[in-house]
């Protein structure tokens, strides 16, 4: 498997990854949906560092380190004292049939390294309570448990932060 960062030639399949991954959620309140500023942003560098995972030159997991503040505003204002510069990491997805070997919190420790060579100091992580791997993953990968919220109305998050 190759892991490397997601440019604009990958754009159909990050799209056909993101139709499988919302087609097959085990419940819909775990993914918010996609706005369409986000959507139009992902594969620019200025924005977002998409980092995807390779096998036989398929796209099988994603994960994005957001830079642009659009993207955590909202939950930055349930945190308090929170070393800058901050960015996010979301939209963490790997293929059912490539489950289970932890793919996510490998893609997520590069996702770390990046963001620590451009001085990143702070990651935020919003997961839905029950969204258990998701959970333990970025438990693994250090993020600690700071707020709550709910977005959108009725998606309720869990906000993690880790200090980078
Ligand atoms: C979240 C996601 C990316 C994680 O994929 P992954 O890296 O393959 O995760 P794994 O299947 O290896 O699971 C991670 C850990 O959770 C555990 N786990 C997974 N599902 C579990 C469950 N239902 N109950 C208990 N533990 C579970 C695994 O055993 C593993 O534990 P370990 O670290 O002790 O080995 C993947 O499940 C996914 O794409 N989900 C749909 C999209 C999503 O919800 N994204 C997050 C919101 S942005």
């Amino acid at each position: 498997m190759i892991i490397r960062q997601l440019t604009s030639n990958d754009s159909a399949m990050l799209e056909s990854l993101i139709y499988a991954i919302e087609s097959g959620m085990e419940n819909r309140l775990w993914w918010l949906p996609i706005n369409r500023i986000s959507r139009n942003h992902f594969l620019d560098p200025e924005w977002c560092y998409f980092l995807g995972v390779f096998d036989k030159g398929k796209l099988v997991a994603a994960s994005c380190l957001f830079l642009n503040e659009h993207e955590f505003k909202e939950s930055l204002k349930s945190l308090d004292d929170v070393p800058l510069p901050v960015a996010e990491i979301g939209r963490c997805m790997v293929m059912p049939a490539y489950r289970g070997n932890n793919l996510l919190l490998t893609v997520n420790k590069e996702l770390l390294s990046v963001a620590k060579a451009i001085g990143i100091k702070t990651i935020i992580v919003t997961i839905h309570p029950d969204n258990i791997a998701s959970k333990r993953s970025f438990l693994k990968l250090g993020a600690e448990l700071k707020a709550t919220t709910v977005k959108n109305s009725f998606y309720d998050r869990d906000i993690y932060t880790i200090n980078v």
